[in-house]
């Protein structure tokens, strides 16, 4: 199964949110996980009343004991994976401890052991890589993801700072780059891509099809705080615009992440309302 890796360049544009809002719309042939690699430090504990163990350090002990590691989430004897709940949905995670030293030190012996450990075959790992600076520890996260998700507000100062990673990005890996525009952007979605575009081609003498721009995601303050773990999901949590999005958005991602039967276009009259 595929690896969708989420980052920003700036701001805090909600890639922890993003990530497992994600996870809890995925189609339901797939079984998701949430894997916390941000170098700066997990959120979902705290956020979800999360045990400390197990953790993101123990997935890293199981893929340095491991020499021919299947499934690493699933096929041992000690997992790694804790669940939280989205109203009526059960996510797997793997959640890292605040501070991020320790998601420091785990994240090359994961790295290392490439693809399968990943992206294991019965899974989608949803990887939260935090932000995004030139020598972060999860760029090679990024190099072994089928599609890098980089969440940005559509305004000159995040587009610019944007832009400025753009050449790495590109050359990271050889995934699908998609900028997802997160809430509280001024441009439209047609306008970035126009912009980025001319960027790829005029300055990088790249392809323009190498970005793809969706979104974005609506301000949504309920939505959030529900993936946030400060509200208790309603019945009708997937009815909130900002998980409305996130099912929207696997109609565009589906088709980009190999392995995953083609998600059927969402109509206006599917989205739960
Ligand atoms: N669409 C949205 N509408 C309103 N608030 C949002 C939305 N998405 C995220 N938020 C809020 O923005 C804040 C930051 O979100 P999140 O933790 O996902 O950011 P991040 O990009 O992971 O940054 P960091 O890892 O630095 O915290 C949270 O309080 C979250 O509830
Ligand atoms: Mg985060």
């Amino acid at each position: 199964m595929p690896l969708l890796a989420v980052t920003y360049v700036k701001g805090r544009p909600g890639a922890t949110t993003s990530a497992l809002g994600l996870a809890a719309t995925a189609p339901s042939d797939v079984t998701p996980v949430v894997l916390e690699c941000d170098p700066a430090g997990g959120d979902l504990m705290r956020r979800h009343g999360l045990a400390a163990v197990p953790s993101l350090v123990d997935l890293a002990a199981i893929a340095r004991g491991s020499t021919a590691v299947r499934d690493i989430f699933t096929s041992t004897s000690q997992p790694a994976v804790q669940t939280l709940t989205v109203g009526d949905t059960v996510v797997p995670v793997v959640a890292a401890p605040a501070g991020g030293a320790q998601t420091r030190a785990a994240l090359p012996e994961l790295t290392n052991a490439g693809r399968p450990v990943l992206a294991p075959a019965d899974r989608l790992v949803v990887a939260d890589c935090g932000r995004l600076t030139p020598g972060s520890p999860v760029w090679p996260v990024l190099r072994l993801a089928d599609v890098v998700l980089v969440l940005v507000r559509a305004r000159a100062d995040e587009l610019a700072h944007l832009r400025e990673l753009l050449c790495e990005l590109l050359d990271a890996g050889t995934g699908r780059l998609v900028m997802l525009l997160a809430h509280g952007g001024v441009y439209p979605a047609a306008d970035v891509a126009e912009v980025l575009s001319a960027h790829v081609v005029e300055e990088l003498a790249g392809d323009a099809r190498a970005v793809t721009v969706l979104g974005p995601l609506p301000t949504d303050r309920r939505g959030a705080a529900v993936l946030d773990g400060e509200l208790l999901a309603g019945r009708r949590w997937r009815r909130l615009p900002l998980l409305r999005g996130y099912t929207r958005l696997w109609s565009d991602l589906g088709p980009l992440l190999p392995g995953l039967r083609a998600v059927q276009p969402v109509t206006s009259s599917e989205v739960p309302r």
